[in-house]
């Protein structure tokens, strides 16, 4: 039987997620919105790509929550997106709001069911959406270090002038201004990034990274980036519904690993059809592991803020 992944959202990065989900033939397809008519519009839309894509997924558009009963996955993507100027600590409250509003719902449906979150701010709303699901922590992940790895990976990879595919990375930490991209574990075909960029150049890329969401919203002036945020959602999909226990940096709720306990914050974790199926506990340096304690600090605020 086809695995089944549903999608609350079917804003920029929902109706993208849906469409690497239907291009790579990965699952079903249920894509929620709140709105009438987008899901449906966008579901027909892409089942009309379906035949030139070869791809024989079922995708159904909708409002009714009925249709994501028994889901694999869940990727939660409802919520505003910030403008330019904000931050994505500025959509707490509105984003709050609706997270708890669906997480009943998709919990209703699908008590079996791995969610990914994706709204922001990303490890407040993962934290939240952990407590209001009662879930193990094995079954709620945050999506935000593959993203952030991921435009890591392709600022070094221009520099370089390589191949994309030559690139390892692992960017830790929060989905903000605290994120804690590690250059030492940074590879290009093996061989360290630092042997390879002088170290003021990689400092610039650095903080290119952790700008990297805002840099896009002051280019779309009307909301945040969506292909490669919906692309790392689809990836840690992949590997839970193909038990993959793939090693992807996201943000998962810390039980004492890295000397953090009790919040969401991005740390290396194994993904296969358990969901988290476990959190690797890398030897960092004394500034690495400040560098993240002071990420968690910032997360804990967000969620003291909201009382998750
Ligand atoms: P969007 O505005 O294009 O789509 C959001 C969708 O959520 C809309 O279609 C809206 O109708 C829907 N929605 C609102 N309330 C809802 C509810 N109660 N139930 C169901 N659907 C509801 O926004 P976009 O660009 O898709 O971003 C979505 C969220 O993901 C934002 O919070 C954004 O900040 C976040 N994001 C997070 C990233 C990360 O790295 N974690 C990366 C990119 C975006
Ligand atoms: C991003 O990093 C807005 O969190 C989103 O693009």
């Amino acid at each position: 039987m086809r695995k089944k992944v549903s999608i609350i959202g079917a804003g920029n990065v929902g109706s993208s997620a849906a469409h690497w989900i239907m291009a790579k033939e990965l699952a079903d397809v249920a894509l929620i919105d709140v709105v009438e008519g987008v899901p449906q519009g966008k579901a027909l839309d892409l089942s009309q790509a379906q035949p030139i894509e070869r791809s024989d997924v079922h995708i159904f558009g909708g409002n009714d929550y009925a249709a994501t009963a028994d889901s694999d996955v869940v990727i939660i993507t409802a919520g505003i997106p910030r403008k330019p100027g904000m931050s994505r600590d500025d959509l707490l409250h509105t984003n709050f709001k609706i997270m708890s509003e669906v997480v009943a719902k998709v919990v209703a449906y699908s008590p079996e069911s791995v969610l990914i979150i994706v709204s922001n701010p990303l490890d407040a709303m993962a934290q939240a959406a952990y407590k209001l699901s009662g879930f193990n922590r094995q079954r709620v992940i945050g999506m935000a270090g593959v993203l952030d790895a991921g435009r890591f990976k392709s600022f070094v990879a221009q520099e370089l002038d390589v191949s994309v595919e030559n690139m390892s990375a692992f960017v830790l930490g929060g989905h903000g201004d605290t994120m804690v991209p590690l250059t030492r574990f940074c590879t290009v075909a093996g061989f360290p990034v630092t042997d390879l960029i002088a170290p003021e150049r990689l400092a610039e890329i650095v903080q290119r990274t952790r700008d990297g969401g805002a840099e896009i919203v002051r280019h779309l002036k009307t909301g945040s980036a969506y292909y490669a945020p919906s692309a790392a959602a689809v990836e840690m999909a992949e590997a839970i519904l193909k038990d993959k226990k793939k090693i992807l940096p996201c943000a998962a709720y810390l039980q004492g690993e890295y000397g953090i306990d009790g919040y969401f914050i991005g740390v290396p974790c194994k993904l296969g059809s358990g969901g988290l199926e476990q959190i690797i506990e890398l030897k960092l340096t004394p500034e690495e592991s400040a560098a993240l304690k002071k990420s968690a600090a910032a997360v804990k605020e967000l969620c003291d803020v909201i009382g998750v």
